[in-house]
């Protein structure tokens, strides 16, 4: 607990007042948010507060960065900007049975050379929160990311620098001069109510669990909204740190953390082999309910951070930790009919309509049942009870029926002959497993829907407001045929719709103008080409450079980008070769809609500029994908196989043939370690 600080200065001296306020308020933000103990009234607090704010406008000098009067939240971002990880945030690998955890502690214990002795554990929560890189510069914050894809996240340091948990200069006299400190941001339980509360009582969208009204309040773009909401954050692991010691274990982190004000969870203990492991996961399960949080397991770490270091990793998850989740929730219900929809390619999946059930957090009234084969072996019928699961943040899924319980005139499903929405024919081709309408999206309305919602997504357009029930109805009114047409849209026909104030109208023409200045990867892949995810849209955009380029792209062009395969390769070149879809691309250039091209991205730094990359093997932490995106980004290629042109092969466990060849032929050889170092050099 942090000792008192010295008594109040006089409030005429109003320099030494605002550092003593400042230094007051820090205290009982670290006793409330670390220790848990509060030391004054919030009222008492919200006066110190108030003074500090008098004082700093009065005189405006004195203000600073880590003053706790700056947590007020800054003018709206039009979007995030990326942050590249100094060191990739990885997952977990997930048990849950006792022998998953008895085989963990074994494999540990094999790695380590213990015969008799048991590894040191440290056992802590799994939060249902959301991962979060925070950064410190010789003590104080400067930035944090989102996990994102592991390698890049996006930069919420405007929203985190509202929330009170989370100190603002780290309460040490001897601060390293550069710290990530990882842990994760989520919501009280009680806050989570209280939030809901509100936005029912002001006809807001209310949230389905607190992690997504974590998740929601911390991609705000406008950081004042951040500020209203009450989010928590625990510390539990550590990216890069110069300029001081790693302390020896994970256990003895944690301390350093709370020695420095930054909130760790005090559910925390050191166990000893898996039973050690085991005792903890039954009593954490005892208190769970009690838990002013949602937590959806624990986490196991080999205490010892030279143990930790000769465990190692396999692809993007460390060998020395284990998370040990709770089983999925589980409910019974009824089946109430089967439909099918229609999605954005034609698939048509069937969906069962459930009667509503709580479960996992939410409430469920539909899960997907994939496609007909699926149904068949499930044998789920019209009128059967169900067992739906949900776990974590997954789509809710039907297990099984109960066979007991099936009345005699359930009824099996049957796949439609002709497409619900716009009557073309559903042809299943003899090896696919989807049954798809054959419509295409000028015919069915279905299609177009989906197209419209793809485009106008977060990862893609990101047309805030233009959502599933304003594209319906600009469809059905036929208003918007396609993605170029919304940009045609205006106010008078806009407000005509169901639902659609004036003001809500005005907010999607601005969306909708401020969507137009957007990215060459969002645009390719707000297209809406088959096999072309958000992953394989950055590395075409990277690769290519400029969406000129890419339309010329030949099949063995496209092959050259890593992610690209056949498939994918055929689905993009048939894509550019129909004229719809071209004249679509230009009526949306001539609308205005623009990205950053190569001639202007090139003034970004391309160290790696002329040089072909293989990468063989495993590595350590990057997955291909991620140490691909990293060389095209600086300007390197990425090569599926190793020749004369080959300029260095980065090679992981386990490489092979190519590695034999790129010795025989004497091109560079380098590792993850060495490949990271390359990139960081420049
Ligand atoms: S450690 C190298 N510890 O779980 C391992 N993660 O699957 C990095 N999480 O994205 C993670 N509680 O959001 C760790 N006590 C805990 C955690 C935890 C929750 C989440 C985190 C991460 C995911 C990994």
């Amino acid at each position: 607990m942090p000792a008192a600080s010295f008594p109040a200065p006089d409030p005429a001296d109003w320099q030494a007042r605002a550092t003593w306020l400042r230094a007051e308020l820090g205290r009982h933000n670290i006793a409330y948010y670390v220790f848990d103990q509060p030391t004054i009234p919030d009222a008492e607090y919200d006066k110190l507060f108030r003074e500090l704010q008098a004082l700093e406008a009065a005189h405006p000098e004195l203000i600073c960065a880590d003053s706790p009067t700056q947590r007020i939240g800054a003018a709206p971002l039009g979007q995030f900007s990326q942050v590249t990880h100094s060191m990739p945030m990885l997952s977990l690998n997930n048990g849950f049975e006792e022998a998953d955890i008895v085989a963990f502690d074994r494999r540990a214990r094999e790695a380590l050379g213990y015969h008799r002795q048991e590894v040191e554990y440290a056992a802590e929560l799994k939060f249902d929160g959301l991962a979060i890189n925070l950064r410190y510069e010789h003590g104080i914050f400067v930035q944090a990311a989102t996990r994102g894809d592991g390698a890049t996240g996006e930069d919420v340091t405007e929203n985190i620098r509202t929330v009170r948990a989370i100190p603002l200069r780290l309460n040490t006299a001897t601060p390293p001069a550069l710290l990530d400190i990882r842990g994760e941001v989520l919501m009280y339980k009680a806050d989570f109510a209280r939030l809901n509360a509100r936005q029912r009582a002001a006809g807001q969208k209310e949230f389905a669990n607190p992690r997504n009204a974590a998740a929601g309040s911390l991609r705000q773009l406008d950081s004042r909204i951040t500020a209203q909401r009450a989010l928590r954050f625990f510390a539990y692991g550590i990216g890069a740190l110069e300029g001081a010691e790693l302390p020896p274990s994970h256990s003895a982190l944690l301390d350093w953390y709370v020695s420095m004000g930054v909130p760790v969870c005090n559910e925390r203990n050191t166990c000893g082999g898996a039973a050690g492991l085991l005792e903890y996961f039954n009593a954490i399960g005892q208190k769970r309910a009690q838990l002013p949080y949602d937590i959806d397991g624990v986490v196991y770490k080999v205490n010892s951070v030279a143990e930790q270091q000769k465990l190692g990793y396999v692809s993007r998850a460390p060998r020395f930790a284990l998370a040990h989740k709770f089983p999925a929730e589980e409910a019974l219900t009824l089946v109430e009919d089967i439909e099918v929809q229609v999605g954005r390619t034609g698939a048509i999946t069937p969906v069962a309509r459930l009667a509503p059930v709580f479960v996992g957090g939410v409430t469920v009234t539909n899960a997907t049942l994939h496609n007909e084969d699926e149904v068949n072996r499930k044998d789920i019928r019209i009128g059967d009870t169900v067992i739906v699961r949900r776990a974590g943040d997954v789509i809710p899924e039907v297990v099984a029926h109960v066979p007991e319980l099936r009345p005699q005139d359930a009824r099996r499903f049957v796949m439609p002959r002709h497409c619900p929405v716009c009557g073309s024919a559903i042809v299943r081709l003899e090896d696919e497993a989807i049954a798809r309408c054959c419509g295409g999206w000028i015919k069915c309305a279905a299609q177009r829907k989906g197209g419209l919602q793809h485009f106008a997504s977060r990862k893609a357009m990101d047309i805030e407001g233009l959502g599933e029930q304003l594209i319906d109805q600009l469809v059905d009114r036929q208003v918007v045929t396609t993605a170029a047409d919304l940009y045609q849209l205006g106010l008078t026909g806009l407000a005509e719709l169901e639902r659609m104030a004036d003001k809500s109208a005005r907010n999607v023409l601005d969306a909708l103008e401020k969507s137009k200045s957007t990215t060459l990867a969002r645009f390719i892949y707000a297209l809406g080409i088959r096999h072309v995810g958000e992953a394989t849209a950055k590395a075409l955009a990277s690769h290519f450079g400029t969406l000129d380029a890419l339309l010329q792209a030949s099949d063995a062009q496209l092959l050259e980008v890593a992610d690209v395969g056949p498939v994918v390769a055929g689905s993009i070149i048939a894509f550019f070769a129909d004229p719809l879809n071209l004249e679509l691309i230009a009526q949306l250039r001539a609308a205005g809609v623009r990205w950053e091209e190569s001639s202007t991205a090139e003034a970004r730094p391309r160290p790696l500029l002329g040089q072909t990359f293989v990468l063989t093997g495993s590595m350590p932490t990057l997955t291909r994908d991620v140490a691909a995106a990293m060389i095209e980004a600086a300007g390197g290629k990425v090569a599926g196989s190793v020749s004369k042109k080959t300029s260095v092969v980065v090679a992981g466990e386990d490489a092979g043939s190519k590695l034999a060849r790129a010795q025989e032929l004497g091109i560079a050889i380098i590792d993850e370690a060495g490949l990271l170092r390359l990139l960081q050099e420049h």
